[in-house]
């Protein structure tokens, strides 16, 4: 018997059918712009969007442990305090944006993963007044998966090298502002990557440790732990609290200091942390091997600590 042709729809139907069977429960990934759920191939916004234009604009990355938001109010709070650092107006409530995110994690059917929250300037002209982006700001939220680094370098542990570009001072651009301005942090990491490893140390005006291109850096020695002041031009960093207080519970003394590369190579034990990266251990700083030049147990510790904290600590969904 002759196979009867199938119509457009029909096949559109089909495409859809299987392009879910193949991917398991996900359907195609939608992105939260200004109040509606588009698909991803049609989020789009104005080219004319400042934050586009000059990274005008701010933003948060957040991990979703097994439908727990890991320390959603503290990365909440801070979108607010960036956006008020930079007389943007967040075009709705705190509330309201958990609900847009939530709604969003929803409906990608995200059990674990990341959220990327936006909000930039908003449409305005080619020239750098604010004022003209008279529309509200753009909300942007996607949710999607994230792995920084390849598996193996959690258990081995990273290689990285200091570089030559500072970190932005304070006076020009607050390091507390998570703006979407990150020149300063990508020619840091394409200065590590040119010298063929994955994270870049970035000092400070003065030449102490500030932070990684995208992580806070911590050190141990003779079992204490110190990392960078908050002064020393770091972003006070989410994680980095977390590790902070999970230190303080197991009364592991914990510092923030004023830190050289001298007491990096010196260390027993190096490690960076972020809500993207988590905690990684650092095994070569600039050529020098750290100690042994493996993982230590402080680390360890911290880390299986950090993993149990986000099985419990988080707003449920
Ligand atoms: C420059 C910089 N430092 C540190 C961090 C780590 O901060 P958190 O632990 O809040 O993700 C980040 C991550 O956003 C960052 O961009």
């Amino acid at each position: 018997m002759a196979k009867k042709k199938k119509t457009g729809k029909a096949k559109a139907r089909i495409i859809r059918h299987r392009s879910r069977a193949k991917a398991g429960e996900t359907l195609t990934q939608k992105v939260y712009i200004n109040g509606k759920l588009l698909e991803k191939d049609n989020a789009k916004i104005s080219i004319f969007d400042h934050g586009l234009l000059y990274g005008d604009g701010v933003f948060e990355g957040i991990r979703v442990y097994d439908r727990l938001i890991f320390k959603l109010k503290e990365h909440i709070d801070r979108l607010y305090a960036s956006a008020q650092a930079i007389m943007l107006t967040i075009p709705m409530g705190k509330r309201q944006l958990v609900d847009a995110m939530i709604k969003t994690l929803k409906t990608n059917n995200i059990k674990s993963g990341y959220i990327r929250a936006i909000v930039t300037r908003g449409a305005g002209d080619l020239g750098l007044d604010p004022r003209k982006c008279r529309d509200n700001a753009t909300v942007v939220i996607i949710t999607d998966n994230v792995t920084l680094y390849p598996e193996k370098l959690y258990k081995d542990g990273l290689s990285i090298v200091t570089v030559p570009t500072r970190r932005n001072i304070p006076e020009a651009i607050n390091s507390q502002i998570k703006s979407l301005n990150y020149l300063n942090n990508i020619l840091a990491k394409i200065e590590a990557i040119n010298a063929g490893v994955e994270e870049a140390i970035m000092l400070n005006q003065d030449g102490f440790i500030s932070e990684c291109t995208g992580d806070n850096i911590f050190i141990v020695k003779n079992q204490r732990l110190a990392t960078p002041s908050v002064y020393c031009g770091v972003l006070n960093g989410i994680t980095r609290g977390s590790v902070i207080d999970l230190a303080n519970k197991a009364k592991i003394a914990c510092g923030e200091e004023v830190l050289t590369r001298y007491d990096l190579y010196n260390a027993d034990e190096c490690f960076l942390t972020g809500t993207a990266a988590e905690i990684i251990p650092v095994v070569k700083i600039d050529g020098r091997i750290i100690s042994i030049g493996k993982p230590g147990p402080i680390t360890a510790r911290l880390t299986r600590d950090f993993q149990l904290l986000t099985k419990v600590d988080g707003v449920r969904y």
